[in-house]
């Protein structure tokens, strides 16, 4: 049933408007790309994206080389060509961001970075300046949004994330900015980019609606002992109508991950290596907080060198710490409708894990306060390939807190094997799971 409404939503045309002919090649003659406008497919969530009229004007930015910060150019350019124009950051040319850009009243407004944005090793500016997003401490070097933007051109945004590394090994509390700040950004589609060295989180994409990532690829290791720590690829947050497609993720942290009040989500056709997977939550860290995650659609993602592939991560009813910097639970809400369909995985420590005890390695106190966070609605089917050699013998972790608060949880054609060639998993508290995958009791 819900598969074939999904199917039905894929072949509706295609609702958005882009660039006349004629006016595009006009645009590319003053040195615009043409916008890339890859179609979603195979999967969409359901609601159709807002038109994007043309544009009709062009503002290429200046550099003003050697290293100093062009973010007064970058505003002026955008602030000229907002309302209907097109922004060219040149091939080639390297712009130096020194500045945090709030960016939040753009307006019919395309973004062709073609060169490299760079932001300053400034440490200590960013702590004291980067926008504060309040959820889980996150910081921006920027936030975008607005209504109808869309940014693309094959060029790199590089967040010189070094001096992050080695700055977050001596002092875990220092505030790392996110490379890309999605901020209540209204439709709009953000394709064909490179995104380099993150100091934290590649993307944030909170309150925002319509939205489009596509053809992205992200990469960014240390070249010290200190390694890029949190680097997930794309985190969401109090969100609605989001694509995350065709994309290349090189990283050290989730590939992808729901955070609380993420709905109507599609992501596809990934290639994830290095990751922590493709991950709902962690949820519930808040006491007092509600969060929801539901109609999420996960469908062809190859997980290469990952801890784990498909995750639904849930804080216990208590209070706890997994670190310094990482400590919560007791918050509630619900995660329902999350579908994973199709992953090839090489070289991952688990292929499904769902928990109810994150951040606690007390199972039994996590089973004595049982999650606040309701998991229902759930099917993972269509994997293959092998686990690493970590929990060898088993393949997955399915572990509620009660059996009150997870139900209909549907897991099929799973072919994956450990490197021994079983295809065990620990569960518990989970009805009829044990008709489904092979069991064992968790440790
Ligand atoms: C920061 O960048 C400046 C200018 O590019 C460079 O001179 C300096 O060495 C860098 N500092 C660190 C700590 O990497
Ligand atoms: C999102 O909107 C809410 C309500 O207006 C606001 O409190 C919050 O600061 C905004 N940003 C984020 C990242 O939640
Ligand atoms: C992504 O970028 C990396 C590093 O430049 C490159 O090796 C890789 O081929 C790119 N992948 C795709 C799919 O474009
Ligand atoms: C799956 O995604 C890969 C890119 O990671 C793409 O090349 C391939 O065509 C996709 N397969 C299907 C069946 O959509
Ligand atoms: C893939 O991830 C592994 C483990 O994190 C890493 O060693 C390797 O360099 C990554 N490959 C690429 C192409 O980045
Ligand atoms: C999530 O949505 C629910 C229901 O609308 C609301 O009660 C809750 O405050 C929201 N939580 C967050 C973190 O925005
Ligand atoms: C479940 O989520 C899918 C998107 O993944 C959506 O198409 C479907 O309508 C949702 N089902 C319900 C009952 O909301
Ligand atoms: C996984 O990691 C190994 C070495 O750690 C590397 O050889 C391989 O290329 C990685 N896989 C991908 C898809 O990057
Ligand atoms: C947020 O920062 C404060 C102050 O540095 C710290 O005490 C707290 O643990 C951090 N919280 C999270 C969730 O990172
Ligand atoms: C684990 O939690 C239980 C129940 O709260 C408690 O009795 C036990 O002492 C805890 N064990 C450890 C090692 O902390
Ligand atoms: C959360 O769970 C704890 C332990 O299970 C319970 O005592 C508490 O009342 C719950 N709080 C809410 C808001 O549901
Ligand atoms: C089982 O999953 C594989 C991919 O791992 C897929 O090719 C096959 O069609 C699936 N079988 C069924 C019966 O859906």
């Amino acid at each position: 049933m819900r598969v074939s409404s999904i199917i039905a939503a894929a072949l509706l045309p295609a609702s958005t408007v882009w660039s006349s002919p004629v006016e595009s090649e006009a645009l590319v003659a003053r040195g615009a790309s043409k916008r890339p406008n890859h179609p979603i497919q195979p999967f969409h969530p359901g609601k159709p994206f807002p038109d994007s009229p043309s544009r009709t004007k062009t503002c290429t930015v200046k550099s003003n080389g050697n290293g100093k910060d062009d973010s007064t150019n970058i505003l002026r350019a955008i602030k000229t060509c907002n309302n209907g124009g097109h922004v060219v950051f040149s091939k080639g040319t390297t712009y130096t961001i020194g500045t945090a850009l709030d960016l939040t009243f753009l307006k019919h407004i395309d973004l062709d970075i073609q060169g490299k944005l760079l932001f300053t090793n400034d440490t200590d500016y960013w702590q004291a300046n980067a926008f504060k997003q309040v959820f889980q401490n996150a910081t921006t070097f920027f936030q975008l949004g607005g209504q109808d933007v869309n940014v693309y051109g094959g060029g790199t945004l590089d967040g010189n994330g070094q001096v992050w590394y080695d700055l977050y090994a001596k002092n875990n509390l220092i505030l790392r900015p996110i490379l890309f700040g999605t901020i209540g950004l209204h439709g709009g589609r953000i394709e064909d980019l490179n995104l380099r060295y993150s100091p934290q989180w590649y993307n944030l994409v909170a309150n925002s609606t319509d939205v489009v990532f596509s053809d992205i690829n992200i990469s960014g290791y240390s070249s010290s002992s200190n390694v890029a720590k949190n680097t997930d690829g794309w985190d969401t947050y109090r969100s609605s109508n989001i694509v995350i497609q065709n994309s290349h993720i090189d990283n050290g942290d989730d590939c992808v991950s729901f955070k609380p009040n993420s709905t109507d989500i599609v992501v596809q056709n990934l290639m994830c290596n290095g990751s922590h997977g493709i991950s709902v939550g962690s949820l519930g860290q808040y006491k007092g907080t509600v969060d929801i995650v539901k109609n999420i659609y996960t469908y062809n993602v190859t997980m290469s060198n990952a801890s784990d592939g498909a995750r639904i991560k849930v804080w216990p009813g208590v209070s706890s710490a997994l670190s310094d910097d990482l400590q919560g639970g007791g918050g509630s809400g619900a995660v329902s409708n999350i579908t994973y369909d199709g992953m090839k995985l090489f070289n991952v420590d688990y292929a499904i894990e769902i928990t109810q005890c994150y951040g606690q390695k007390n199972l039994t106190l996590c089973n004595q306060f049982p999650s606040n966070l309701t998991i229902s609605d759930v099917t993972i089917k269509n994997f293959s390939g092998t686990t690493s050699k970590k929990y060898d013998p088993l393949v997955g972790y399915l572990v509620c807190s009660s059996p009150t608060v997870c139900s209909d949880i549907n897991i099929s054609n799973i072919t994956v094997k450990s490197p021994s060639g079983t295809d065990a998993f620990a569960c518990a508290n989970i009805a009829g799971i044990e008709s489904q995958v092979s069991c064992r009791a968790p440790k």
